[in-house]
């Protein structure tokens, strides 16, 4: 019988290379969007799915994301004497969630960095969810995610159709439609070149995974570029049981990345109450700019 997803393991050890130099010292997960950092919004939207309990894989450079997640007992104060309400509502939102660090001691990819977890997930199905790729707040992805794998009890993986100029950015499937929005795994590879990717359906930053993943990552070595892939680990996983694939048509952002970060920031401006009014005045007034 499937158990319940309560606990969500969110990677933070990478270099991100393609934010140097403001990765140089700072985690990428903390850049804000808006208001809130990267990290905030992946642990909102699994927290709107009934998950409660956070296992976030840090690296050097990464202790500004525990001290967020952190209550701040002098800040609470100044801004309760201050008579900040909102404020304080804002930074005690998740007081009440649980966390757990674990420090990946060198960043040698997804794999290894879930297999970091192995100690504190045990026997249960888990999410991962990579803060990097912002998923539209309000979107049901993840909830449809765990839905699917209550019905069929199997590892579920997001997925995107992708532009094949972009494939080789990305691990991607072989499948088979199973019903609408639903494909049965056959093989997935890692980052293939154009010419021979499987297909244009590339996994995204989103996975309910059973712990019998860690079997796997236990006997995996460095795949392609030296790193240990989650995707070479699922691929194993495919001799022992049938993996599916969830195919989201929503807005994804990859914040990893300057030109996709730049993309979050303006959509997500334009729909915060707070803000949305003069910013969409000034993007009118820029693109009216780029016209003359
Ligand atoms: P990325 O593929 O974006 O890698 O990782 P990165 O190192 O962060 O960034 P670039 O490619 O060098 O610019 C996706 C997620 O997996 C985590 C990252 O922190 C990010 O949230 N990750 C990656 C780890 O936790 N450990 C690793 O060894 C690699």
């Amino acid at each position: 019988m499937e158990k319940l997803i309560t606990k969500a393991i969110l990677p933070a050890g990478g270099l991100g290379t393609r934010f140097l130099p403001a990765t140089k010292a700072s985690p990428k997960e903390m850049l804000p969007i808006v208001d809130k950092p990267m990290i905030q919004y992946a642990i909102e939207e699994a927290r709107s799915c009934g998950i409660e309990e956070f296992i976030i894989i840090t690296g050097k450079y990464k202790r500004a994301i525990e001290d967020h997640f952190d209550s701040a007992f002098e800040l609470e104060e100044s801004l309760k004497k201050t008579g900040k309400k909102k404020l304080l509502e804002d930074i005690r939102r998740l007081n009440n969630l649980s966390f757990a660090y674990i420090r990946q001691k060198a960043a040698i990819g997804l794999g290894h960095a879930i297999h970091c977890a192995k100690p504190y997930v045990k026997n249960e199905p888990f999410a991962v969810l990579l803060s990097d790729d912002i998923i539209e707040p309000g979107n049901s992805l993840l909830k449809s995610m765990i839905n699917l794998y209550k019905e069929y009890d199997s590892p579920i993986l997001a997925l995107q159709k992708v532009p094949l100029s972009e494939i080789s950015k990305y691990g991607v499937i072989d499948g088979v439609r199973e019903k609408e929005n639903v494909y049965r795994i056959n093989s997935l590879v890692e980052k293939p070149s154009q010419s021979s990717a499987p297909s244009d359906m590339a996994i995204i930053g989103r996975y309910i995974l059973t712990p019998d993943i860690f079997d796997i990552l236990d006997g995996i070595g460095p795949g392609k570029g030296g790193e240990i892939h989650l995707t070479d680990a699922l691929f194993g996983l495919l001799t022992k049981r049938q993996i599916y694939g969830y195919v989201f048509t929503g807005n994804r952002y990859d914040a990893g990345d300057k030109l996709g970060y730049l993309k979050a920031t303006v959509d997500l401006a334009l729909k915060n109450p707070l803000i949305s009014g003069q910013f969409k005045e000034y993007i009118i007034e820029v693109a009216r700019g780029l016209k003359n």
